[in-house]
């Protein structure tokens, strides 16, 4: 088959059509990444780590801040805050009004700013602390009128005091009641999947450096889908 013959004619047409199709897709593509970048300064790109032990500043939220601190080194953009519920008055949920120190907490989540959560939780009993789960029943005010997490990453880490001391199981209840909150769960980059899993050594975590390192990832992994999600990213 040659040039001139009609099926051959017929390829070229189409594949004409086709660069034509795909090259308007591509400026399109184009102008909104570039819009989306432009309207980068608004972009929702803090991440709020909540470090969830009543000991303040202990391994639980030292753990966060290494997860924050990975995040922030994804991306020059990247804003984090750390938010350590230690040694605050947070009740669970109330079938009447509370006035305790969750309330002024609310508006970190509801600032325009707020584009993801990393959630750290001590082992109790291979379960998330009552302070965790508290801070989660109470977010149930964050769910109207509008869901503030919604289609938001949330990653997890998690502390206990041996090494298979309920890590695991402690990130996917955390995960499973974000889920709750219609957010993105992820977990952290290769190998740590799942999330952060440290082990405390005598109330220090600085030398559990595969722990620290899954804490990292975790950071980096939610830092890279609130990212993503601002269209600040290419791919
Ligand atoms: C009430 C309680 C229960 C605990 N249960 C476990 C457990 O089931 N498994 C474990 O490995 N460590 C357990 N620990 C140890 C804590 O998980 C560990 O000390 C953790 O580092 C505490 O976090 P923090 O330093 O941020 O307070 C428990 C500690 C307390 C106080």
């Amino acid at each position: 088959m040659n040039e001139s013959t009609p099926s051959r004619r017929m390829n070229t047409t189409l594949n004409r059509r086709h660069f034509i199709a795909a090259a308007g897709m591509a400026a399109v593509a184009a102008s909104t990444s570039s819009s989306k970048a432009a309207e980068a300064g608004a972009a929702p790109l803090k991440i709020i780590g909540v470090a969830c032990s009543p000991r303040k500043g202990m391994t639980t939220a030292k753990a966060v801040q290494a997860a924050l601190e990975a995040a922030r080194a994804v991306d020059a953009r990247i804003q984090t805050e750390l938010l350590d519920l230690g040694g605050l008055n947070i009740h669970g949920h109330s079938p009447t009004p509370i006035n305790d120190d969750f309330n002024p907490l609310m508006a970190k989540f509801t600032d325009p700013a707020f584009g993801g959560l990393i959630i750290g939780s001590p082992s109790y009993f291979r379960t998330m602390s009552a302070l965790c789960k508290a801070f989660i029943e109470r977010c149930y005010a964050l769910r109207d009128p509008k869901n503030v997490f919604a289609n938001k990453p949330v990653g997890v880490v998690a502390v206990a005091g041996n090494r298979n001391g309920g890590q695991e199981l402690i990130i996917q209840q955390i995960q499973a009641a974000m889920i709750s909150f219609n957010m993105f769960i992820v977990g952290g980059n290769s190998p740590a999947y799942l999330g952060g899993t440290l082990v405390a050594s005598k109330d220090d975590i600085s030398t559990d450096e595969v722990g620290l390192d899954s804490a990292r990832k975790t950071g980096a992994r939610v830092a890279q889908v609130v990212l993503r999600l601002a269209g600040l990213t290419a791919g």
